[in-house]
């Protein structure tokens, strides 16, 4: 990371981030500037990678769309949840940008290099179930979570599927950390708020969601 890099982080909300169930919440980590660096960012590595709806294995069709950008993008389809090193199209999926890097190693502590950056779109209705991150190698390194765009009403629960949940609202430019205790935390999306920030001036949400894919001795997925 380049001292430019860190700049363009508020630094008090570097330091000082919320805390939800074990989750830490960066909150307004990325100043305006930032936000529309990263979105510019983003739409390079969908024209490369398209989205697409993804369906789960039970054959329904997700309401959010995907794509990715690393060594691994994570899809679903009839076939199962997994980590694949390439888009259903057949091209490889594109690197993780550098700005993207960037904002794991300021958060992520000391942990391996995220493997994976999963795209998230949510248009106006979209949302996502609650559901645990396990697909991945090394639960030691954290999942990272950068919101773009409208609101988003977050709900974390703890790492059984019944515990009691808590929810917060997720900003564009907030930046969540679920690493230790949390990093098997039960969460998801209960809906967004359309057309509340300005950043896309169509409306939408993006999350990107960094993962480290592989187990820690290097073998495969
Ligand atoms: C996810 O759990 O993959 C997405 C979380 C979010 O959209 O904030
Ligand atoms: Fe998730």
């Amino acid at each position: 990371m380049t001292g430019a890099d860190l700049d363009e982080l508020d630094a008090a909300s570097l330091a000082a981030p919320a805390e939800l169930k074990g989750v830490r919440i960066h909150q307004g980590l990325l100043p305006p500037a930032a936000q529309a660096a990263l979105l510019d960012d983003i739409r390079a590595v969908v024209r490369a990678a398209p989205l697409v709806r993804p369906v789960t294995p039970g054959g329904r069709a997700m309401s959010v769309r995907m794509t990715a950008a690393g060594a691994f993008g994570w899809i679903t389809d009839r076939a199962g949840y997994r980590y694949e090193r390439r888009h259903p199209s057949g091209v490889p999926w594109p690197p993780i940008p550098a700005r993207v890097r960037a904002i794991w190693e300021a958060v992520a502590g000391p942990a391996r290099a995220p493997e994976c950056c999963l795209v998230n779109w949510y248009a106006d209705g979209a949302r996502m179930g609650l559901h645990q991150d396990r697909d991945e190698g090394d639960f030691g390194c954290p999942v990272v979570s950068i919101s773009l765009g409208d609101d988003a009403l977050f709900r974390v629960g703890g790492t059984e599927r019944r515990a009691p949940t808590r929810s917060i609202w997720l900003r564009s430019g907030d930046v969540a950390v679920m690493g230790g205790a949390a990093r098997l935390a039960w969460h998801g999306v209960d809906r967004t708020r359309f057309a509340s920030s300005s950043l896309l001036p169509d409306g939408g949400r993006i999350n990107l969601t960094l993962r480290v894919v592989t187990p820690p001795d290097g073998g495969a997925a």
